[in-house]
Parts: C-alpha cells; sequence; structure tokens
C-alpha cells in the first residue's frame, strides 16, 4: 500500500498549522485515552486480587470507585477526540475548500470550457470530504488503534514477556489472516451495485418508453429482462453476504482463539504459582481489547486507499495555473478609454477561428454598433475585451496599452459587460446591484434606481433594498433584469460599456424605458453595442458586420445608412430584426 502521505501532508498542513493549539490537545487526549484503556483492567485486577485475598471493604469500595472513574473519564476523553478530531478536520478542509474554490475562481475561462461545474464540485467538496473523513479516520482509527495494540503488548510484555511473545505473535498471525479474507466480498459488492444501477435504468428506460413497448408488443421481452436483472442482483447479493459472513467468521474464529490463549495461558502461570486469577482477568480484558484495533487494522486500510487518488487530483488541480498572467499596470486615466484590436484572431479549441484578423479604432466616447448574424462571434469579441481570453494573435488595447500590460482589477473596473442573461445571486436587491461592495451608499443606489425608472419597482417589494431576490431571477421580468444589470453598471461607472442586447422582443413600454436607459447608460462612456434592434443601432457612430469572425463591413454609420452599396444600407432596407434575430 503505497499512500501519499507527503502530498496529503503538503495539501491540508498550511490550514492545519493555524490550529496547532487544538492539534496538539488533540494528540494528548488520543494518548490519553489510550493509557486510561490500558490502566482500567489493572485497577480491576487490583480489585479482583484484594477481593480474594479478603482486604477490607473500604480499600474495595476505593478500588471499585478508581474503576467507575477511570471508565468515565476514558469515555469523556474519547467523546472529546472524536469530537475534535472532526472540529480540526473540518476547520482545517473548510479552509482548503476555501483555498480551491478561490483558485478555481481565477482560473482562466479556457479552463473552465475544459471542465464541467459538476466536476468542480466533485473535486471541491467531494473530495475534500474524503479528505477530512480520512484525517479523522487515520489520525483516530488507525494512529490510535496501532498505539493501542502496542501499548496492549507492551503492558502484557511486563507481566511475563512469555504471554508477551505469545500475543504477539498471534496478533500478527490475526492481521495475516484477516488481511487475507478482508476484501473477498468486495468483488460481489461491486457487482451487486453496478446490478442495481442496470436495474434503475433499465426501468427509467421502459417507463419513458412505455407506449412504444405496448405498441411493438414488447411487454412480455420487458418483463423476462427485468427477471434476469433481479436475478443478478439477487445471486450478487447472496455471494457478498456470504463472504461476508466468512470475514466475520474469521475474525470470530480470531478471537476465539486469542481468548483460548490467554485462558490457557493465564491457568498454566497461575497453577505454576506466577500470576494471580486477577492477573488471569488481565489476559482475558486485554484480549477482548485487541478486537478493536485488530479489525481497524485490517478493515479501514481499505478506504484510506481511496485516498490516494483524492490527494493526486486535488493536488493537480491546484497546481494548475491560469494561462492569463496579470500586467502591472495599476492605474488608468479617468475619462472614456479608446478602444483598438490589432489583427486580434481567436479561436477557442485553437483550431476553429471564431475570429479572425480583426483590427478596428473605437476613439473614446464612441459608439460602436456591432452586428452580425448568431455564431458570427460578437460575443465573442465582447469577451475578449473584458479578457475573458486572450487573442491567439494581436493586440486588443485600452488607452493605448495591451490588455495583457494591465492589472485585471483595473481593467473590470474600466470596462463592464451587460450580458443578455442577467446572473442575480440568492442575496439582498442591494447585494445584487453593488456586488457586496458595502462602501457604497443606500442614497446612491436609489438615486441609480431612480434614474432608471426603477423605483415603483422597488416600492413593490416587501423589504425594500433588503429584500432577498431568488437567484436565476425567476421574479423578475426581462426587462427588469435588464435595466438591474445596468443599475450595476452605473454604481461601478466604468469608462467603456459593452451591451450584448437581449434578441428577444420585449413588449414596447419596457423598450422604451429602455431605450432611455441605455441613452442614461452610454452617456460620456465609450460603448459597443451588439444590437438586435433598429433603435438601438441608430444610437452607434460607427458599425461593424461580423460574418463568421471576419469583418465584414466597418464605417461611420450615416455614411454607411447613405451608400446603397453597402451592406448596411441593404441590412436596414430588408429589416434587421428579421435578419439578425
Ligand atoms: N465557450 C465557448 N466554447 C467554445 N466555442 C464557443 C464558446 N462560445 C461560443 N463559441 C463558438 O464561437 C462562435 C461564436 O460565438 P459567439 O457566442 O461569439 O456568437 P454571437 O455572434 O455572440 O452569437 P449570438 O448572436 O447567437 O449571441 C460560435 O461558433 C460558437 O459556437
Ligand atoms: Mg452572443
Amino acid at each position: 500500500m503505497n499512500l501519499p502521505f507527503k502530498a496529503y501532508w503538503d495539501l491540508l498542513s498550511q490550514h492545519i498549522r493555524p490550529q496547532k493549539g487544538r492539534f496538539s490537545l488533540l494528540v494528548t487526549l488520543l494518548l490519553t485515552s489510550i493509557g486510561l484503556r490500558i490502566i482500567n483492567p489493572q485497577v480491576m485486577r487490583r480489585f479482583i486480587d484484594s477481593a480474594l485475598a479478603g482486604d477490607a471493604l473500604s480499600a474495595l469500595t476505593m478500588t471499585a470507585l478508581a474503576f467507575i472513574g477511570i471508565a468515565i473519564l476514558q469515555q469523556v476523553v474519547s467523546v472529546s477526540v472524536t469530537y475534535l478530531g472532526e472540529n480540526v478536520a473540518w476547520t482545517a478542509t473548510n479552509a482548503l475548500r476555501a483555498e480551491l474554490a478561490e483558485h478555481a475562481l481565477h482560473l482562466d475561462m479556457r479552463f473552465h470550457n475544459d471542465h464541467t461545474p459538476g466536476e468542480l464540485i466533485e473535486r471541491i467538496d467531494g473530495d475534500v470530504t474524503e479528505m477530512a473523513t480520512f484525517f479523522s479516520q487515520f489520525l483516530i482509527v488507525l494512529i490510535g488503534n496501532s498505539l493501542l495494540l502496542v501499548g496492549i503488548l507492551a503492558a502484557l510484555f511486563r507481566e511475563d514477556w512469555r504471554v508477551g511473545l505469545g500475543f504477539s505473535v498471534f496478533a500478527l498471525g490475526a492481521i495475516l489472516v484477516l488481511n487475507r479474507f478482508k476484501d473477498i466480498a468486495i468483488p460481489h459488492q461491486k457487482a451487486r451495485r453496478q446490478a442495481e444501477a442496470d436495474l434503475f435504468g433499465f426501468i427509467e428506460e421502459q417507463l419513458t418508453g412505455t407506449e412504444d413497448i405496448r405498441s411493438s408488443g414488447a411487454v412480455d421481452f420487458s418483463i423476462r429482462e427485468l427477471f434476469r436483472i433481479q436475478k443478478d442482483i439477487f445471486t450478487h447479493d447472496r455471494r457478498s453476504h456470504f463472504k461476508r459472513w466468512i470475514i466475520e467468521n474469521a475474525m470470530g474464529l480470531s478471537m476465539t482463539t486469542g481468548t483460548l490463549l490467554a485462558v490457557g495461558s493465564g491457568y498454566w502461570l497461575f497453577t505454576a504459582g506466577v500470576i494471580t486469577i486477577g492477573t488471569v482477568y488481565l489476559f482475558i480484558h486485554y484480549i477482548n481489547l485487541l478486537e478493536e484495533p485488530l479489525w481497524a487494522m485490517t478493515h479501514e486500510i481499505q478506504s484510506f486507499q481511496a485516498i490516494g487518488a483524492c490527494v493526486e487530483r486535488l493536488t493537480e488541480f491546484r497546481k494548475v495555473q491560469s494561462s492569463m498572467q496579470e500586467g502591472n499596470i495599476a492605474a488608468l486615466p479617468a475619462n472614456p478609454p479608446g478602444l483598438s484590436f490589432e489583427q486580434v484572431s481567436f479561436s477557442y479549441n485553437g483550431s476553429d477561428p471564431v475570429l479572425s484578423d480583426l483590427s478596428f479604432q473605437l476613439k473614446p466616447g464612441a459608439v460602436l454598433g456591432l452586428l452580425g448574424r448568431t455564431g458570427s462571434g460578437k460575443t465573442t469579441l465582447a469577451r475578449l475585451v473584458f479578457r475573458l481570453h486572450d487573442p491567439l494573435s494581436g493586440k486588443v488595447l485600452l488607452h493605448n496599452a495591451d490588455l495583457r500590460s494591465l492589472q485585471l482589477a483595473v481593467l473590470r473596473n474600466k470596462v463592464a459587460i451587460v450580458t443578455q442573461d442577467v446572473q442575480l445571486f440568492r442575496a439582498s436587491v442591494r447585494d445584487n446591484l453593488t456586488f457586496f461592495d458595502r462602501s457604497i451608499p443606500d442614497e446612491r443606489i436609489l438615486h441609480t434606481l431612480r434614474e432608471l425608472e426603477l423605483l415603483d419597482w422597488l416600492n413593490t417589494l416587501p423589504n425594500g433594498l433588503d429584500t432577498e431576490l431568488d437567484s436565476g431571477g425567476r421574479s423578475l421580468s426581462a426587462g427588469e433584469g435588464q435595466l438591474l444589470a445596468f443599475a450595476r453598471v452605473f454604481l461601478r461607472d466604468p469608462g467603456l460599456v459593452i451591451l450584448d442586447e437581449a434578441s428577444s422582443r420585449l413588449d414596447p413600454a419596457t423598450e422604451q424605458r429602455l431605450e432611455r436607459a441605455i441613452d442614461k447608460l452610454l452617456r460620456n462612456r465609450t460603448a459597443i453595442i451588439i444590437a438586435h434592434r433598429l433603435g438601438t443601432v441608430h444610437r452607434a457612430d460607427e458599425i461593424m458586420i461580423l460574418e463568421s469572425g471576419r469583418m465584414q463591413e466597418y464605417g461611420d454609420r450615416r455614411q454607411l445608412a447613405a451608400d446603397p452599396t453597402s451592406r448596411f444600407y441593404q441590412l436596414l432596407q430588408t429589416g434587421l430584426e428579421e435578419v439578425l434575430a
């Protein structure tokens, strides 16, 4: 067995170190609990021996009380060990969870494209929980029980070296025998679980296809198949029970052998006058105490094998580096930025081009209307400006600085994206608008909401700004969602906004509210509007039409609109909504 202790420790040590005090207490209590378990039978021996020797009642009572006292103390210490063990483990692994979650949030979008949320949850929660279990199991079950085993054997050696030796041989033999049997049930348990999964899969398939099955007269076939799978489950279940029975009996047999050994050697040494009856009792008690360590050392070890894979996955995940390195420019001018693309090409997977050789310059304060069919790369262009991805070749410049030379925080402060679907969090309206930035005063929030004509909406909420919103925003209309997204932008006050307009149609009243809000949003800002509606397009100073990631047309909106040979002119004639919707 190859336990990756070093890798495990590398992952957890920095989170255990802050709990040094509690960790030491845990180790101390663990040792105390083991000590008490070994000492208590000795007290009982004294009790038996003094009773047989006819000692005074008061002395006997004292010994009995000591026995009870130690037993209670030992229980209390045991409980504390379990409590502290879980506590230290969960505190450390929660810190690890936080560390990994933060790590995941800082990884680039390429990583997130390749790894599903489910996989990340499994890594950050599933594998880490495994780490916590391992910690408490390992420390308490395996180390604790190994020490208990050694302690018992040492105590027996102290009584009589021959007994100590005999019991050591017995323990070693029992571990070997139990190890031989411990795995025999696993293949059947696995097969049983697989058969169960098959059954559920089969039932689901049959229920969804029930119409087809009936109409094609396949009912008999279905039922026969059902019987076959159930028979499979039964067979594996029976075998795995039988094998488990063998394991339990191997354990039982070992313990019986041990007891025989204790009784036999006790009898022999007692009749030889070497030991007292109390010591015979001690032997028998110690043998029973051995059962737990023996079981732990053979059975719990299995669960430790799974941890190897976990540790490996987590270590690898922690090593993943964002391909996106931060620049060091820490400040940009306060005025609206100019934006330029210089021969930018991009692809999500490295082979299929999504943007090809794009070059354009947008002056500070200008509005670019971005048009193109679905899949032409408009949203992708926006992502490059926000630096969710880096171009494969070429440069994106903001205020004449390559995005790669800026600190990400500086860039993200300067640029805001309003996407087609607004992501709301399960949090109050205030936190949803400010992104948990408590430094923004309520007056500013209310002022913004008034500007965006959202005060009426706010007044319908039971607790105003403190009302909790649903994640996913089911309680909001599409228009309100968009307006809330605008409010977020106003509160952050970026110099460049990218508006990825929803292509779905809104009712005229909402549309007008949105129009007025967009007017305010664009005031004194550079902007890219991914437009689906004529009303929005008319705001643009310049127009770019994308076609399969290439720039099909770029120019001043008025000039293009006046030029009958232009693509934009034709678009306006056929109707933007029809072509681009
Ligand atoms: N995360 C992604 N991973 C891989 N490919 C992507 C990803 N996002 C978009 N694509 C692909 O890149 C191309 C451009 O997509 P993009 O979303 O930029 O188009 P769009 O012009 O915004 O379309 P729409 O008008 O439908 O929003 C499409 O072929 C799309 O399938
Ligand atoms: Mg899009």
